[in-house]
């Protein structure tokens, strides 16, 4: 893999990063009004190949019907307090981050920015596509807030809690995603301090 950092310091600035995965090559750039499609697409399919490993519950149908939408997209893509970022090969999306400013970390208050997604399709993991993702989320933040980012991690996801203990992210708590009757435990991880800035 080959990677080259191109310009921008701020999640709007278009292409962030540019990379050489298996030949193609792939650019990481803010996302537009156009990708929602894509984005709810590629969303569902990593969802439920990460969580659904038991099949399709009735809270698992709901919970994707309802919540990883074109239309919850598309609000987002337009909303000023959040910034999608997406890795693109040719004309194909592969992975996307989402950061959300004044999100408060129930573990610490001061945190503010959530990383609250960061996926990258099945046939692209481990080419370095998610430490790019989140890479350019991080300066994103840093450049937004000065602050580092916080996030959840469900507790049994062992491939992603490597990955951000890795990227030098430690577990600051606990917390708990519902579905339907279920509880499960998720991690509340922070990253580590930007030069110079806060670490929230
Ligand atoms: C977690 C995820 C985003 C990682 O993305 P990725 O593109 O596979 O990761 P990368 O190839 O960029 O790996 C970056 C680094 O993490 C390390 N890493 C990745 N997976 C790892 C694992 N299972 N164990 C240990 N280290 C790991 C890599 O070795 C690499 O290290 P390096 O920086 O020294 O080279 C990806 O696996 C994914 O989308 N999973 C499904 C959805 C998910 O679980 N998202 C997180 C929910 S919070």
């Amino acid at each position: 893999m080959r990677r080259t950092l191109s310009g921008g310091s701020t999640l709007a600035a278009a292409p962030l990063i540019n990379l050489v995965v298996m030949r193609h090559s792939l650019q990481i750039r803010a996302g537009r009004a156009s990708d929602a499609s894509r984005l709810g697409v590629l969303a569902i399919q990593v969802w439920l190949h990460t969580y659904a490993t038991d099949g399709i519950t009735d809270e698992i149908a709901q919970y994707v019907r309802s919540e990883l939408t074109v239309e919850k997209f598309s609000a987002s893509l337009g909303d000023p307090d959040t910034c999608l970022l997406v890795a693109e090969c040719g004309e194909s999306l592969v992975g996307f981050a989402a950061v959300k400013f004044g999100a408060s970390c129930p573990s610490d208050a001061r945190a503010q920015v959530e990383l609250q997604t960061l996926y990258v399709q099945e046939h692209f993991i481990g080419q370095g596509i998610g430490r790019s993702l989140l890479q350019a989320a991080e300066a994103g933040a840093r450049s937004r807030s000065g602050s580092s980012l916080w996030l959840t991690v469900n507790a049994q996801n062992a491939r992603a809690i490597a990955f951000y203990v890795r990227q030098g992210y430690s577990k600051i708590g606990t917390t708990y995603f519902l579905l339907g009757e279920a509880r499960h435990e998720n991690h509340v991880l922070v990253g580590v301090i930007p030069p110079k800035s806060k670490r929230f």
